[in-house]
């Protein structure tokens, strides 16, 4: 029988499961709860928020919404009857994950609480038209109850990376022989990069420059828990979520243990302050204010059904068109001006638009190829969405590279340093070693959304297929060394439910750039995103089910 795991529910009855992969948690990352720390001076988020209403707090907070409190069981079978788990409230004193077990479901209610009055919201997939309906069938963001402990010098230096990052995306994007050729034998083999590196051709072909650029990154980063380096796993140039909903878990986890700091040993003012949302908000009316015409817009590019409308709209209401939409009803003035509905498009910003399913037919090709011509602010442009993809990324890694594109020879090195192993499966050696120990590696197409990436045995069946087949379906996919955080036990809350399990954290580091002609108007860090999965799922997404929301306690 593996270890136990309290499930606590907001029902009034409590789960018990079990899970054999809840075992290690000696790391680097740690679960905040227990570690006491140095402090430091951190900003509060900008938003305006409400206060809670004590008299909803205390209700809220009181146990007599469950009768069973939850309760660590020595063994349990995976669903122990109700009477079995009750009869274990003599160990209610037990630690449960660094939480004392008597004070969980207080924090776990108060925490849903927080989120729903503080619109920490996802649409709920259960519940019709929650993805197009504002308002409708709304429930809280899945979370993590307590901060992930992080060491401050490698927070420092990630948050270092984002201007140095920021500036490479803007330089590379303008070598356009560089993307061209680095994703030509891309091309041949993945039709969907083939129809952007297109539209980029395209653009090259009307001479089509962007005088205003705007990029919204997130650069991910993993701690190797052997080399405790911090090395970085993708950066994301299109469509970097998160940015509404992640500088709300830091507020929730700073609100938690202002309330529960003391019984837990921990203070607030260990969780960073985290500006994404004021930041970005901030770059997308810079640049709209750049546009120069009063009565222009901010569009929001968004898939047709989108369950995570409320990160984006932290960002803007405004006006908000599917792909298909822009299709029908946008139009493209002789001086270049891009017009939807009457009014004159200042800022594209996509939030969708990254991944094949975004393009089921023409008509979304159509739509992005005329959003490219036009003279508004493209956030991002062709250019910047084809450095972000993974081909360049690795790229990026081959020596005497990076050196093409930046000057600073100290910034040069910053980024190598973060740099993980990326190879070309052109490179016959490294396909060998990916065959003889395929759990070092990890094996990624061109893709974006997650749930793309080849993990473990599946790297050499995946391999040996594609040399079957004649080697040329290699071109489509990178090889990337794979990293091992170290894992740490977590309350995962995920629809109403709270579970302890292993898991293992990945952060995001936002960076806004903005530039108009030679002007560089803002490159900036802007906040940060915490995202924690179950060590045992190996891709990282909150939106397609694997990982939770998260915030970081700095040691
Ligand atoms: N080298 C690696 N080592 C370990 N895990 C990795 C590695 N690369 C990716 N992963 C895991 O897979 C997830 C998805 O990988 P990646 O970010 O490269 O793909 P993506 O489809 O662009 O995802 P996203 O939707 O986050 O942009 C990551 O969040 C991480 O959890
Ligand atoms: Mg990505």
């Amino acid at each position: 029988m593996g270890r136990v795991v309290v499930v606590w529910s907001f029902s009034p009855s409590p789960t018990v499961l079990s899970d054999p992969a809840a075992a290690s948690s000696s790391s680097l990352l740690r679960r905040a709860g227990g570690v006491k720390t140095a402090h430091f001076h951190s900003q509060p988020c900008r938003r305006e928020r409400r206060a809670r209403p004590v008299a909803m707090s205390s209700a809220a907070g009181s146990s007599s919404s469950s009768p069973c409190p939850p309760a660590v069981l020595a063994e349990a079978g995976e669903t122990g009857g109700r009477e079995e788990r009750c009869a274990s409230r003599s160990v209610s004193d037990a630690i449960v994950g660094d939480i004392p077990a008597g004070l969980l479901p207080e924090i776990l209610s108060e925490a849903l609480v927080w989120s729903a009055l503080h619109g920490l919201v996802v649409g709920d997939r259960n519940v019709p038209r929650s993805g197009n309906i504002p308002g409708v069938g709304m429930v809280h963001a899945p979370f993590a109850l307590l901060p992930v402990s992080f060491p401050k010098s490698l927070w420092r230096q990630a948050c270092e990376l984002a201007p140095i990052f920021n500036e490479l995306v803007d330089r590379v994007s303008l070598d356009s022989k560089f993307l061209q050729e680095s994703l030509f034998r891309t091309r041949e083999v993945d039709t969907f990069t083939g129809r952007l590196l297109d539209i980029h051709a395209k653009m090259l072909e009307l001479n089509k420059t962007e005088d205003i650029r705007l990029g919204l990154h997130r650069s991910d980063y993993m701690l190797d828990s052997a080399t405790k380096r911090l090395y970085q796993i993708e950066l994301n140039t299109i469509s970097a979520s998160f940015p509404g909903l992640g500088c709300l878990v830091s507020e929730l986890h700073r609100n938690l243990l202002n309330q529960f700091g003391k019984q837990l040993g921990l203070d607030s003012r260990g969780v960073p302050g985290n500006t994404s949302v004021s930041r970005f908000a901030e770059a997308l009316a810079k640049a709209w204010n750049e546009y120069n015409d009063s009565s222009s817009i901010v569009l929001v590019v968004i898939k047709p059904e989108e369950h995570n409308m409320y990160d984006q709209y932290w960002l803007s209401t405004i006006i908000r068109k599917t792909l298909a939409e822009v299709d029908s009803e946008g139009e493209l003035l002789p001086d270049g001006t891009f017009r939807i509905g009457g009014r004159t498009v200042a800022v594209v910003y996509f939030r969708s638009g990254y991944s094949p399913n975004d393009y089921p037919s023409e008509s979304e090709w159509r739509a992005r190829f005329l959003m490219e011509q036009s003279s508004a602010i493209k956030c991002p442009s062709i250019s910047y969405h084809l450095v972000g993809t993974k081909k360049i990324q690795q790229e990026l890694a081959k020596p005497n590279v990076l050196e093409r594109f930046l000057d600073n020879k100290d910034d040069i090195e910053k980024l190598r340093k973060c740099f993980a192993g990326l190879w070309s499966l052109e490179d016959s050696e490294i396909l060998e070693k990916a065959m003889e120990s395929p759990e070092s590696f990890v094996l990624k197409p061109q893709r974006e959304g997650g749930g793309n990436n080849v993990y473990g045995e599946d790297v050499r069946e995946t391999l040996a297929k594609l040399q079957q087949e004649g080697g040329r379906g290699l071109a489509a996919y990178i090889l990337m060394q794979r990293i091992f955080p170290a894992s740490a036990l977590t309350h995962l809350v995920r629809d109403g439910t709270c579970r302890r399990d292993s898991a293992i954290s990945e952060l995001g580091i936002y960076g806004a750039y903005l530039r108009s002609k030679d002007k560089v108007l803002m490159n900036d860090q802007c906040g940060y995103l915490m995202r924690t999965k179950v060590s045992s799922s190996n891709e990282g997404g909150v939106a397609a089910g694997f990982a939770v929301l998260d915030s970081i306690y700095l040691t």
